[in-house]
């Protein structure tokens, strides 16, 4: 697993988003994630859009997750949070979300898991929660998992009541896609920011492989570049 330590989140992600251009085509795949974490990134992907450098309109994305319950006109979703930061402003070919409206979630997991096998993720972009999970893989989950509907720990709530006016108003369920998928990606670009993540990527980096610290298994893959800023990095050997 190959770090690159930046002064800044700005910074980090323009280098990210070098990396992510030489990593991919115009016909590329793309595995998304949401959060804090990668929204300098998909401002620069737009910008280069803009600007006519790089054309997605060919690319195809698959989301990591979604909540259960919201639809995706809700705000707090993960599908309006998508079309916020990177889709409105430049529509890829096809973009897949789980349905976090889907009345049978076996189906829904289901469902998702064909879309998957439509494309291959070429490059998977990551966040990693303060409690290492991936996606919405908290800890304990498969190592080689599919879609599948998650009961959000605490610390996942907790960290996520920041977006939302009140913590109950945070799902407590969300879909998905598994360990085993995400590790299908030819390559992966793990972003972290911030002091509050500094434990998750120790452990991720320098820690034991252990469903315990779902991003540890990262370290079984072959192809992982992790951009992370001096806070994040803090405590690393
Ligand atoms: P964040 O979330 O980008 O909002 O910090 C990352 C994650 O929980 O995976």
């Amino acid at each position: 697993m190959k770090y690159l330590v930046f002064d800044s989140k700005k910074e980090a992600s323009k280098e990210a988003y070098k990396i992510l251009k030489s990593l991919i085509d115009e016909n590329s795949t793309l595995g998304l994630a949401t959060g804090s974490t990668p929204t300098a990134l998909y401002e620069e992907m737009i910008a280069d859009h803009k600007a006519g450098n790089f054309s997605y309109k060919n690319v195809k994305s698959y989301n990591l997750d979604e909540y259960v319950g919201l639809k995706p006109e809700d705000e707090q979703s993960y599908a309006y949070f998508m079309k916020e930061h990177l889709f409105n402003a430049k529509p890829f070919a096809k973009s897949f979300l789980p349905n976090g409206m889907a009345e049978d979630a076996d189906q829904e997991c289901e469902r998702y898991d064909k879309l998957l096998e439509e494309y291959h993720v070429g490059l998977q972009l990551l966040g990693i929660g303060r409690n290492g999970h991936i996606g919405f893989n908290e800890p304990g989950s498969s190592f080689d998992g599919k879609t599948h509907k998650v009961a959000l720990t605490q610390s996942t709530i907790n960290a996520n009541s920041r977006f939302f006016d009140n913590e109950e108003d945070v799902p407590k369920y969300a879909y998905s896609m598994g360990i085993g998928t995400i590790m299908k990606s030819d390559t992966i670009l793990l972003e972290a920011f911030g002091k509050n993540k500094a434990e998750a990527v120790k452990a991720m980096i320098e820690g034991p492989v252990t469903p315990e610290v779902p991003a540890s298994v990262l370290q079984n893959h072959p192809d992982v570049v992790v951009i992370i800023d001096e806070e994040a990095a803090s405590l690393l050997k």
